[in-house]
């Protein structure tokens, strides 16, 4: 069976590619190669016979459509993915996670696809104080990311009632894990404190986030493209809700550095105080997540210290400018946006 899967040069993407060829599937991997897509995250299954790339946006419906050959069913994972870039400029994100996931559709639709995979994510929900989001509960995202992405959870939705195509939805929670650009928490203080650069933590730093390692995310996926029913949403959450202080501590114990590198900076606008999810549903088709939290992090941390050829030269170039955009004014207490 061939999967057409999108931005599988990015972080979740790169391994779902490895789990997939390993569990036999064929990998046609469609990516813009934006900052985000890295080939270098794909370079070890390069060569196998069964995967092929394609230099592709997903919002340019004759380079899907020609992707489209020979594929049975299709993974969409390719998103501008970071909620602090939608904030300081949101013009991407309905671009690609709202278009291009209606381009992608309709490619799919009329390519006659068996199934159609969109990966989701739990920010569509927005922020819940105490027990965890169901897969029935109502849409209420906070940043522009969150609600671009609820634009394509809809709209794949959407496809099924109207169409009645093979469409199944799968929420995933904060995914870590080797190989995640350094712009999203774990991977920025990791690489920061291994460098012994301050931690920006937003606000109180007392925020939840219920984080899954990335292999159980893409074990997730699975479970919902071959165990799944048509029209019907699957939450992919770890169960491991950490404060965003907690993690920072941990990541201080595991680089050996102390908490002199904490900086306290301006709170993301709009910042949601919790994510939790309930997984009965996935979990009853035979799925569970099997990377307990403790262990996960410290390979990733032992994955970014013994990996500094990967992500040294991301950050630098683009990138500085990037975080001075992102972190200039709030390490003075403004607002980035
Ligand atoms: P990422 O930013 O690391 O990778 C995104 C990939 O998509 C890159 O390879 C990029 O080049 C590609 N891409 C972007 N725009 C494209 C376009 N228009 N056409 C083709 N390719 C394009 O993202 P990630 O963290 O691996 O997330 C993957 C997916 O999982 C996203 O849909 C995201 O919303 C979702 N998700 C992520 C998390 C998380 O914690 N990282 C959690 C839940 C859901
Ligand atoms: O919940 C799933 C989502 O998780 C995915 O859909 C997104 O693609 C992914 O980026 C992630 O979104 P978050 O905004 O939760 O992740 P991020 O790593 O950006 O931030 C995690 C928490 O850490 C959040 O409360 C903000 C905080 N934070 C983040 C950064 C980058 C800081 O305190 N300082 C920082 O510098």
């Amino acid at each position: 069976m061939r999967i057409l899967l999108t931005g599988g040069c990015g972080f979740i993407g790169s391994s779902f590619v490895r789990m997939a060829l390993a569990r036999g599937y064929s990998v046609t991997n469609l990516d813009k190669l934006t900052y985000a897509g890295n080939p270098a995250n794909v370079a070890e299954v390069a060569d196998l016979p069964g995967y092929r790339f394609v230099h592709a946006d997903i919002a340019d419906p004759e380079a899907v459509a020609g992707a489209l050959e020979g594929v049975d069913v299709v993974v969409n994972m390719a998103a501008e993915s970071h909620v602090d870039r939608s904030i300081l400029d949101p013009t991407a994100f309905p671009l690609t996670d709202v278009v291009g996931t209606a381009v992608l559709l309709d490619c799919s639709r009329r390519a006659g696809v068996a199934r159609f995979v969109q990966v989701s994510t739990d920010e569509v929900y927005g922020s819940i104080p105490v027990g965890a989001f169901r897969e029935t509960d109502p849409l209420a995202p906070s940043s522009p990311y969150s609600a671009s992405k609820a634009g394509g959870d809809l709209q794949a939705l959407a496809w099924h009632r109207t169409y009645g195509m093979d469409v199944v939805v799968t929420r995933g929670s904060n995914t870590y894990g080797p190989r995640q650009y350094p712009e999203k928490l774990i991977p920025l203080f990791v690489t920061n404190a291994l460098d012994g650069e301050s931690l920006p933590v937003y606000g109180d730093g007392q925020q939840v986030r219920d984080w899954i390692h990335v292999d159980d995310h893409c074990s997730g996926i699975l479970a919902a493209l071959e165990h799944g029913t048509a029209g019907e949403v699957y939450n992919v959450g770890g169960g491991n809700e950490r404060t965003n202080l907690e993690i920072t501590e941990r990541i201080l114990e595991l680089t050996g550095r102390d908490a002199s590198l904490i900086r306290q900076v301006a709170d993301r606008p709009g910042h949601d105080r919790r994510y939790a999810l309930a997984t009965e549903k996935l979990r009853a088709v035979g799925w569970a997540p099997e990377v307990a939290f403790p262990q996960g992090l410290s390979e990733t941390v032992g994955w970014f210290r013994a990996n500094r050829e990967w992500w040294e030269p991301i950050k630098s170039g683009a990138y500085r400018a990037y975080y001075e955009a992102q972190y200039g004014r709030r390490s003075a207490g403004g607002s980035p946006a």
